[in-house]
């Protein structure tokens, strides 16, 4: 059964934790140019930073990491650097699966596969099956993906599936269809390197995500980078769309807190 809570119509407490974090990896061609190395050089040096940010996410009580790797805007690049990110993308899924997996890890990737080698795709999907059942922590890599491929495909099962729907339906029998079916929507959205943009990431999923944008460059993003961007989330009064005297905070002693709103959502 597909997870297909709305984070429009949940509203977490002040403070917590999030839930789910996406990720703009962004900066490894300047981090790499800032040290006369080649482009490719960064993107070998992000790798790590994967690694850490999978690490500290888990010790944090994060459920659901989610990183773009590859947008489906990223063919534009100089054909050496798209061989490149391809040739790395499958020597780290080789190397990485089986550890994942060893660390109670479920892995899954997201985009539009078609236009990757068959057996890069056999791979990704025996290393989904085999961690399919890991409940502890969801670690999905966007690969070719796109936020308006998603929307255009996830229609396009719908009406295959359910050819009815054709004149009328809504938000939620259109959930289901998306490629990040199995998470609650992002709470964090974090974007290094600078640019204050989405560049077609989840466009349907981020719609009351905190957005969270910072110079570090991908590769010099470490535990302390992550920590500041968590603290800024836990800074966020999310009101999805209600006013801040509506989410008045009810303490009750030695009860934690509760949000009124959340009684009432
Ligand atoms: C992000 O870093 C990685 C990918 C898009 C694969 P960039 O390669 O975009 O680095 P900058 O933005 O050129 O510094
Ligand atoms: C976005 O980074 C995609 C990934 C990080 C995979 P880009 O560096 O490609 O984004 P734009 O083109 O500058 O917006
Ligand atoms: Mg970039």
């Amino acid at each position: 059964m597909p997870l297909t809570t709305s984070s429009t119509r949940e509203i977490p407490e002040t403070g917590m934790i999030p839930r789910h974090i996406a990720i703009i990896m962004d900066g490894n061609g300047r981090w790499a140019k800032n040290r006369f190395m080649p482009r490719v050089a960064g993107h070998k040096r992000g790798v790590e930073t994967v690694r850490t940010a999978i690490k500290a996410c888990v010790e944090r009580g994060v459920e659901y990491l989610t990183l773009f790797a590859f947008s489906s805007e990223n063919w534009r690049r100089p054909a050496d650097e798209v061989t490149f990110l391809m040739q790395l993308f499958i020597t780290v899924l080789e190397q990485e699966v089986a550890k994942l997996h060893e660390n109670g890890i479920c892995f899954k990737v997201i985009g539009d596969l078609s236009k990757f080698e068959p057996n890069i795709v056999e791979f990704i999907r025996k290393g989904e099956t085999l961690t399919a059942a890991n409940t502890r922590f969801t670690l999905t890599i966007a690969a070719n993906y796109g936020g308006r491929w998603d929307i255009m495909q996830a229609i396009r099962k719908m009406l295959g599936q359910r050819p009815e729907l054709a004149t009328c339906f809504d938000e939620k029998d259109l959930m289901p269809y998306f490629a990040l079916n199995y998470a609650p929507e992002p709470d964090l959205f974090i974007r290094t390197g600078g640019e204050k943009r989405i560049s077609n990431f989840l466009l349907w999923q981020l719609a009351y995500t905190e957005l969270y944008f910072t110079d570090t460059l991908w590769p010099d993003f470490d535990d302390r980078a992550l920590n500041l961007a968590i603290q800024s989330y836990q800074k966020r009064e999310r009101r999805f769309g209600r006013t801040s005297e509506q989410l008045q905070i009810v303490q009750p002693p030695h009860e934690g807190r509760e949000i009124a709103a959340k009684r009432t959502a």
